[in-house]
């Protein structure tokens, strides 16, 4: 007879020999993935308990040269997710589709699926992380935000006991590097532009990122593992760089500030958050400030852990390479001791608030008519939307011309931009040049 507390015999599994990989997409990040695999194959194996060995890489254009032995490639993505032999497929394809639905298909399979796909986790997440989670199989997309800085898996572990009171991030290093170049340079922004694609920083259509997509996907995929619920795309609001000058740099760094585009959310309410990517005037002295060049970076401020930053190389072959490998070793470890998946899965349905409802301090630079009570004016307009100014500059342009840069204190936004439009059907007041959130000193 058999104690009822004898341990259960279960079906025998063949013993692992090595974790049998398919990756699908062999550009900037499937190269560097690679790479890191045969540069580090002694330390890797040693890690996971077995060796990792690439079976099959699925391409697009079969006649691009390639650095390693043709019968590796193959164009028939299908063939490497039906494939009973392969164990884990790494997604580097990028975009929603073929992506989303080879993903998809690979975890119906049985596959465990590591993915660099921000787009595909931002819209779908909640959705395939689930899938994956019911099929007891792993779905890990660190390299997904950030690039090599770890933020997704901080999130989801060691910070998950925390209320997240509010995450500023600098998540696309394109940005970045043309807003340095604006201020450290004094360049312009379609100069700086050019020249971050003459450097291959940004493509030959920038829009993705300087427009705020990037930004916006990685900021809703951090926001959806904090809150535990996916952030729709459509609840965040979105404007990206092209509207900053070399001019407002100028007068931001005078009155102390650094210009970033920054992604920012911030609880609302039970179930509700507050989630933006704009251009920030954000004070020199916060630490996000000094993140320069391609640098990305994410703060937090958590009830109990208080301020923290993470910092590094947000994208790039090496950098993303070693997020992809990351994942795949915790994949690997999970495999050698048989265990079912370690997907953390959030529903769909977090509200979002309107961007009406921000309370927060702006920048404003207006053209004027250079005459007497032009200042007392303007005042009286801000006064009757409840916006109080913090600070001013005044310049002469020419003759009778003048520029006026003003700081508000927090303001609701919907005031200010009613103060705007009634500035702007004042006669004395000839152009709003340019007008940009403030962050505050943490
Ligand atoms: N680049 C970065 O620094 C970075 C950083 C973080 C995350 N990511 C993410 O990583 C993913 C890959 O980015 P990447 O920069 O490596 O892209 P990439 O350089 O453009 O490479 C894409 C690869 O996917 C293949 N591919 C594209 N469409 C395909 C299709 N319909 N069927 C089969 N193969 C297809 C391409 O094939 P061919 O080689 O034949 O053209 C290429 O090998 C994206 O999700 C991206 O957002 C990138």
């Amino acid at each position: 007879m058999t104690s009822a507390l004898a341990p259960q015999s279960s079906p025998a599994k063949a013993p692992i020999r090595a974790i049998r990989v398919g990756i699908l997409g062999f550009g900037t990040v499937g190269t560097g993935a690679y790479r890191m695999l045969e540069d580090n194959r002694e330390a890797i194996t040693r890690k996971i308990g077995f060796p990792v060995q690439v079976v099959r890489i699925g391409i697009r254009d079969p006649s691009k040269p390639r650095s390693l032995d043709a019968a590796l490639f193959t164009t028939d993505l299908d063939s490497i997710i039906n494939d009973p032999s392969i164990d884990v497929v790494l997604e580097l394809i990028g975009g929603t589709e073929p992506a989303g639905a080879l993903v998809e298909r690979a975890l119906r399979n049985g596959k465990h699926v590591v993915t660099a796909n921000k787009e595909l986790i931002a819209k779908h997440g909640s959705r395939l992380v689930h899938l994956a989670k019911s099929l007891g199989l792993d779905l890990h997309y660190e390299a997904a935000v950030g690039g090599g800085i770890p933020l997704v898996q901080p999130l989801k572990h060691q910070l998950a006991g925390n209320d997240l009171l509010k995450m500023v991030g600098i998540l696309n290093g394109t940005t970045n590097y043309i807003l340095t170049q604006m201020r450290e340079e004094g360049a312009d922004f379609e100069a700086a532009l050019a020249e971050a694609q003459a450097k291959g920083y940004a493509e030959a259509d920038p829009t993705n990122d300087v427009d705020g997509f990037d930004t916006a996907y990685k900021i809703a995929i951090l926001a959806s593992i904090a809150f535990g619920k996916q952030v729709p795309m459509d609840g965040v609001h979105r404007e990206g760089i092209r509207s900053v000058t070399a001019i407002d740099m100028r007068y931001a760094d005078a009155l102390g500030y650094a210009v970033k585009l920054l992604g920012i959310v911030q609880p609302v309410d039970e179930d509700k958050v507050l989630a933006r990517v704009h251009p920030t005037l954000i004070p020199k002295s916060h630490p996000i400030a000094s993140v320069r060049g391609v640098y990305n970076a994410l703060w937090l401020h958590g009830d109990f852990v208080g301020d923290v930053m993470f910092s590094g190389r947000g994208a790039g072959s090496d950098p993303t390479a070693s997020a992809v490998i990351g994942d795949l070793i915790d994949v690997g470890r999970n495999m050698a001791v048989g265990g079912s998946g370690s997907a953390i899965p959030y529903d769909t349905g977090l509200k979002t608030a309107s961007i009406d409802n921000l309370e927060t301090g702006f920048y404003l630079r207006l053209r004027v008519q250079d005459r007497p009570k032009v200042l007392g004016h303007i005042a009286t307009i801000f006064g009757a939307h409840s916006v109080s100014l913090a600070a001013m500059e005044m310049k002469t342009l020419s003759q009778g011309k003048g520029e006026i840069v003003f700081l508000t204190h927090p303001c609701q936004e919907k005031n200010f931009r009613a103060a705007l439009e009634d500035l702007g059907a004042e006669r004395m007041v000839e152009e709003i040049s340019s007008s940009f959130r403030v962050e505050q000193a943490e």
